[in-house]
């Protein structure tokens, strides 16, 4: 149970796409969840607003820097608060940040979404020495079958924790966005990421 973040600098690696699975397989195991929309293109949002009713996630577009206070208001009221966040570290996503709890990490197996992640291991430090309380996991997301040990050897120094189950590529993930649900064997793996498990 609490709050639960989806987090990179880099654009494109899959923060929405397991915010809104995360939320997804959580209503659907009977969890109190609200998915929370912190970047401005609003695609949790948008898919909150089509298809939230149908899993039982509740949402708010959230694209002012309080987080903070909204999580905890937010974590009395929901067991699980799943936070989306854009592409950057702005004031919106120091707040983030700041919200605490699980922050995941997604990255592809691609060297630029590897070669940004010392920027996230930088504030993470930073706001843990101010006394946050964070948990970072980094995720390879969109998983092929290709060798992870270059990126992982790249990753090392930075100390982020690595999931040691890479979310594969899949259609299903792409579904979402009609409104499906993921499979069984796909929501195990989000369930256990979220650390739900
Ligand atoms: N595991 C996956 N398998 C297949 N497709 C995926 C997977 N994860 C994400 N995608 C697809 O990749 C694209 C980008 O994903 P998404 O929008 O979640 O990234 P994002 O990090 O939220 O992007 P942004 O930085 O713009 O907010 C989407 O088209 C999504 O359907
Ligand atoms: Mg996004």
């Amino acid at each position: 149970m609490g709050v639960v973040s989806f987090l990179h600098q880099k654009g494109g690696t899959g923060k929405s796409t397991l915010a809104i699975a995360s939320a997804l397989c959580l209503a659907g195991r009977g969890e109190k969840v609200i998915l929370v929309d912190a970047d401005s293109q609003g695609t949790s949002a948008e898919w909150a607003n089509r298809f939230g009713h149908r899993f039982g996630v509740e949402s708010l577009s959230q694209i002012q820097p309080v987080l903070e206070e909204d999580a905890r208001r937010l974590s009395a009221e929901f067991a699980w608060v799943v936070i989306d966040s854009p592409p950057s570290l702005s004031p919106i996503t120091q707040s983030v940040l700041q919200a605490g709890g699980r922050l995941i990490i997604p990255i592809r197996p691609a060297w630029p979404d590897v070669w940004a992640l010392p920027w996230v291991a930088a504030i993470v430090k930073k706001l843990r020495r101010d006394r946050y309380t964070l948990d970072p996991l980094v995720v390879f997301n969109q998983h092929q079958g290709e060798s992870l040990s270059p990126f992982l050897a790249q990753i090392a120094p930075s100390n982020l924790p690595v999931s040691p189950t890479p979310i594969p590529y899949h259609p299903a993930f792409a579904a979402l966005f009609e409104g499906q649900p993921l499979p069984a064997d796909l929501t195990r793996q989000v369930l256990t990421l979220v650390g739900a498990d």
